[in-house]
C-alpha cells in the first residue's frame, strides 16, 4: 500500500536518501526543511532532491508550516535535528529548542492530525558508552567516562582492578547514560514518539543510528560527522584532525542501508513500538578509518592525533544489529571500500570550506576540549 510521508528534515543527508528510497517504495514524498546555513550553505532548496518530492520551506517549531507539511500524509519520519554532539554542550539552548521543543510541536499538532506511524531518528548516543566486557568475559553495562588525569592515564574504560575494559556490540536493552546535551535531546525526541504514539491510536519506532556517511554529507559544517570532516580536512590538503589516540571505535554505516532501515521501519508489520539498533555491524577505530579514507581520496597524509577529548564524547559504542535483521530482515549492503570510494569520488568534484580550526576554537575557548 502506498502512503503520503511526511520527512521533517528531509533535505539534509540522510533524509535526502530516505526520500529517495521512499519514491522508490511507491509513496508520495513531502518534505519539511528550514535548510539553515551551517547544514545547507548557500544550496538550492531542492538541490539533490528529486522533483519528484514535494518540499515545505519552515521550522519544525513553526506550527504553521507543520500544519501545511502534514496535510494528508498518512505517515512521518522525523529527522528535523541539530545534530553536533560537542556543538550541543555550548549551543544548550538551539539543541533542545530544535530537538525536544520541535518534537514537542510536532505532536501537538499530530494529536489533531494524527497519522498511521512515525519513525523517529534517535541516536546511539543515548547508550553513552557502549556495552564492555573485562578479561573474565563478564558484561559491564554502567561504564562511565572519567576524565584523565594526567598523560600517562590510559583512554580506554578500565575495571575495577585497573584493567582496560574491552567493547562488544551495544544491544538496544542496554540503558541508557546520556553523556551530551545532544544524547539527551534525542532521548527526548525517541521517548516522546514512543509515548504520544499509542496514546493517540498512532504506531512509534525509533532507530537509533550509527554513524551514517556517505556522498552528499555536509562537508562544510565543521560539526557534522568524522568522516564528512576528515574528506573536507584532505579535500583541502590538511590532515585530518583526531581527538584522543584515535583508538575509539564506532560503527560506519551508509548512507543507503540507513534509509534502508528507515523504509523497513516504515513500512514492516513487525516495527510499531520497537527501538532498533541501525549500523554496518563492523566496528572501526577513527584512525583506521582516517587512514582508509586518505587512501581513497589518494591523499597520502598523516593525521594530526590530538591527545584530547571533546568533552561529551563517549570513548566506544560499536552495534549490535542483531533485532533489526530478525525482526526487520535488514541487511548491511554496503562494502566499506566501497563506500568510501564513492565518498572519494563524490567529495573531488565538491567545494568544501575548511572550518574545522574554526570549530576546534570555539570547543577550546569554552574548556570543552580537555
Ligand atoms: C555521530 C553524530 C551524531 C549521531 C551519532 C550516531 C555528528 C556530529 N554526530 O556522533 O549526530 O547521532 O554519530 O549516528 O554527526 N573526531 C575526531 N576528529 C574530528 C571529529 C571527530 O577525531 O574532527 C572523533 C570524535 O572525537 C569521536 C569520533 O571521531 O571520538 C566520532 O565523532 P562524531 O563523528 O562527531 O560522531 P559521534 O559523536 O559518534
Amino acid at each position: 500500500m502506498t502512503d503520503t510521508i511526511l520527512i521533517t528534515g528531509g533535505a539534509g543527508f540522510i533524509g535526502r536518501y530516505v526520500a529517495q528510497a521512499c519514491l522508490e517504495r511507491g509513496h508520495k514524498v513531502r518534505v519539511l526543511d528550514s535548510l539553515i546555513e551551517q547544514v545547507h550553505g548557500n544550496r538550492n532548496q531542492s538541490e539533490g532532491l528529486d522533483p519528484d518530492v514535494e518540499v515545505v520551506v519552515g521550522d519544525v517549531r513553526d506550527e504553521a508550516a507543520l500544519l501545511r507539511a502534514l496535510k494528508g500524509a498518512t505517515k512521518v519520519v522525523h529527522l528535523a535535528a541539530e545534530v553536533g554532539v560537542g556543538q550541543s554542550m555550548y549551543a544548550v539552548d538551539r539543541y533542545v529548542s530544535v530537538n525536544d521543543y520541535g518534537t514537542a510541536v510536532l505532536f501537538q499538532q499530530l494529536i489533531d492530525n494524527p497519522v498511521k506511524r512515525v519513525v523517529v531518528a534517535s541516536s546511539m548516543s543515548i547508550y553513552g558508552e557502549g556495552l564492555y566486557k573485562d578479561a573474565d568475559g563478564r558484561i559491564h553495562e554502567d561504564v562511565v567516562r572519567v576524565p584523565r588525569r594526567s598523560e600517562s592515564d590510559p583512554w580506554d574504560p578500565l575495571d575495577d582492578q585497573g584493567r582496560p575494559l574491552i567493547p562488544v556490540p551495544t544491544p538496544e536493552w542496554k540503558k541508557p547514560a546520556l553523556a551530551s546535551v545532544y544524547a539527551l535531546s534525542k532521548y527526548v525526541q525517541e521517548r516522546l514518539t514512543l509515548t504520544l504514539c499509542p496514546a493517540y491510536g498512532m504506531e512509534g519506532v525509533a532507530l537509533r543510528l550509527w554513524n551514517a556517511y556517505g556522498p552528499g554529507q555536509a562537508l562544510s559544517n565543521p560539526y557534522t560527522g568524522v568522516l564528512a570532516i576528515f574528506a573536507s580536512r584532505l579535500h583541502n590538503g590538511q590532515p585530518p584532525m583526531i581527538f584522543e589516540d584515535g583508538r575509539q571505535r564506532r560503527d560506519f554505516v551508509h548512507v543507503e542501508d540507513v534509509a534502508q532501515a528507515f523504509v523497513l521501519a516504515l513500512e514492516h508489520e513487525n516495527a510499531p513500538g520497537g527501538v532498533y539498533n541501525v549500523g554496518s555491524g563492523q566496528d572501526r577505530t577513527v584512525s583506521e578509518v582516517a587512514e582508509l579514507l586518505s587512501q581513497a581520496m589518494n591523499r597520502p597524509m598523516a593525521p594530526e592525533i590530538a591527545g584530547k577529548t571533546r568533552i561529551g564524547d563517549i570513548r566506544h559504542c560499536i552495534a549490535d544489529i542483531g533485532r533489526i535483521q530478525q525482526e526487520l530482515g535488514y541487511k548491511s549492503r554496503k562494502d566499506f571500500a566501497e563506500g568510501l570510494a564513492e565518498l572519494a569520488e563524490w567529495v573531488a568534484k565538491q567545494e568544501a570550506k575548511d572550518l574545522v580550526n574554526e570549530a576546534r576554537k570555539e570547543l577550546e575557548a569554552r574548556g570543552l576540549v580537555a
